[in-house]
């Protein structure tokens, strides 16, 4: 077997991202987290760039014992030396040093020619070899770079002490068959290469980075650069958890190699990247996104509940989360519905079931997802008494900052169909007073609560209505994503008891 070292740079590159940035504990943290995850080397800053980055390198230094401790540079001796020393308390110091290769980097960044480009590679990984025994070295936009002057480069690196060679897609801009012939062509073409582990660093700006990546490593690279949730520059890096991921469960393609990732850390890592960064994760990304292990078609969580692996490809355990999803919603079936319910302890016979069933339709029409507050809800209300003397027909509503509230009622009543409209001080009030013509009967309204079911806009209002008549008190309760139509029934549900 062959370990394939995961270069995490979530703190250099993906700090790199546009309203990424990170204080220097919120770093230490994911450091930390980094650590615990099973990352190989953690990239933890660009020095030079700015006080707080070189404080947060050497912090980072200070307290990571296991993985390798990485600072980038350029090939400028003061990014080197504020490398060095950023790094000093580490344990497994690198310092990762880059230099553009491409010709339109040398022609619009640096007025050089190659020749000068050679010399300034040879200069700096020297130094830098002096300061620091590990020493990573990037021809920066790899992939744009003319091939034999790549190799130069590259050749020179490795001569004067470079142990790790990265291959950067600076722009995003390869396929996955042409980075594989661009590694196979590096290996064959170096002739040092084999002093070195060779790497992949790739941008996702067409949406290829983790496959370039994983095609660099069938072509026989042996590390690589990724981030946790794929941030990072413009459209980000390759995805730590994806590469992860998919070496992990595509044992046929990557039958010989392994990481030492503890992927039961994924999830977690994500969610402290995510909130710490404030860069949210699509409800559909690969591996992390709330939908990836969520089913809501009935089809699919029917055979689900038969066996798992029909509709998926990797246990939601491994990256730590609990199980399986199956999301209730207006695509779901019987069965799923059916499992719920009996999960929350609920045993009901069949006529019960089927009515639970209708109502659930019926919710799950109006309401995105539906939760387990709702079931319960809905299961209650099948269970109260039908026998009704009063019964909703419909409503018409009318309301507005500057009109007086009114109400159009429609009852059925000791048998008889009967409307009537009302004003009231509000929608609610107008409601009540048009059941009351109809009725004849005043009772007095003790308390009235309203409160959302769940969480979210589509929630379900859930009213409690208590009465007096005389020394009678009753009360009743309804829910609907329909506030006026809740707190109606629960009006009715209370007369009812009263009649
Ligand atoms: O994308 C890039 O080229 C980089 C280098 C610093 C490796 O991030
Ligand atoms: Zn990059």
């Amino acid at each position: 077997m062959e370990k394939v070292i995961i270069f995490d740079t979530t703190l250099r590159d993906g700090e790199q991202a546009p309203g990424a940035s990170l204080s220097c504990e919120q770093k230490i943290e994911v450091a930390h987290q980094l650590e615990k995850l099973g990352v190989d080397v953690i990239e933890a800053g660009f020095p030079v760039s700015s006080p707080g980055d070189f404080k947060s390198v050497e912090e980072i230094s200070k307290k990571i014992r296991k993985c390798i401790t990485c600072a980038l540079a350029r090939c400028v001796k003061k990014d080197i030396e504020y490398a060095s020393k950023a790094l000093k308390k580490a344990k497994r110091p690198r310092i990762h040093i880059f230099l553009a290769t491409s010709k339109i980097h040398l022609k619009y960044k640096f007025k050089k020619r190659g020749e000068e480009i050679l010399r300034i590679a040879k200069r700096y990984v020297r130094l830098a070899r002096k300061l620091c025994s590990d020493i990573e070295f990037s021809p920066e936009d790899a992939t744009r770079t003319e091939k034999s002057f790549l190799f130069k480069v590259i050749e020179t690196a490795i001569k004067e002490g470079a142990r790790t060679i990265n291959i950067p897609d600076t722009v995003g801009y390869s396929y996955p068959q042409e980075i594989f012939s661009l590694i196979k062509e590096i290996l064959n073409n170096v002739p040092n290469i084999n002093k070195a582990t060779l790497s992949i660093h790739c941008h996702n700006d067409l949406g290829m980075a983790v496959a370039n990546s994983l095609s660099a490593v069938l072509a026989g690279v042996r590390q690589i650069h990724c981030t946790v949730n794929g941030i990072g520059e413009r459209a980000g890096n390759a995805s730590l958890e994806e590469i992860v991921m998919a070496i992990k469960t595509r044992r046929d393609v990557f039958d010989r190699l392994y990481t030492s990732v503890n992927t039961k850390e994924i999830f977690k890592t994500s969610k402290l990247v995510s909130t710490l960064t404030g860069f949210l994760v699509p409800p559909n990304k690969a591996i992390v996104g709330r939908n990836a292990f969520s089913h809501e078609a009935g089809i699919h969580q029917d055979a689900i509940l038969k066996e798992r692996t029909t509709y998926e490809i990797m246990d939601p355990k491994e990256i730590g989360l609990p199980g399986t999803q199956l999301i209730l919603g207006k695509h779901s079936g019987r069965h799923a519905l059916f499992k719920r319910l009996k999960d929350l302890g609920f045993k009901l016979t069949k006529k019960h079931l089927d009515l639970v069933f209708k109502r659930f339709k019926v919710l799950a029409d109006k309401k995105k997802e539906i939760f387990d507050e709702d079931l319960i809800a809905i299961v209650q209300e099948q269970s109260k008494p039908k026998k009704q003397i009063i019964k909703l027909l419909g409503v018409r509503v009318e309301s507005g900052t500057d009109i007086t509230p009114q109400a159009e009622v429609e009852l059925l009543y000791k048998g008889r169909k009967s409307k009537a409209i009302s004003f009231g001080d509000g929608p609610v009030d107008a409601c009540f007073k048009a059941v009351d013509k109809i009725t004849k009967i005043k009772p007095r309204l003790l308390q009235y609560k309203l409160s959302a079911l769940t969480s979210g806009r589509d929630a379900q209002g859930e009213v409690w209505v208590e009465l007096k008549q005389g020394k009678r008190v009753v009360w009743g309760t309804s829910l609907s994503t329909d506030i006026i139509e809740a707190s109606l029934k629960a009006y009715l549900e209370a007369l009812n008891k009263l009649l």
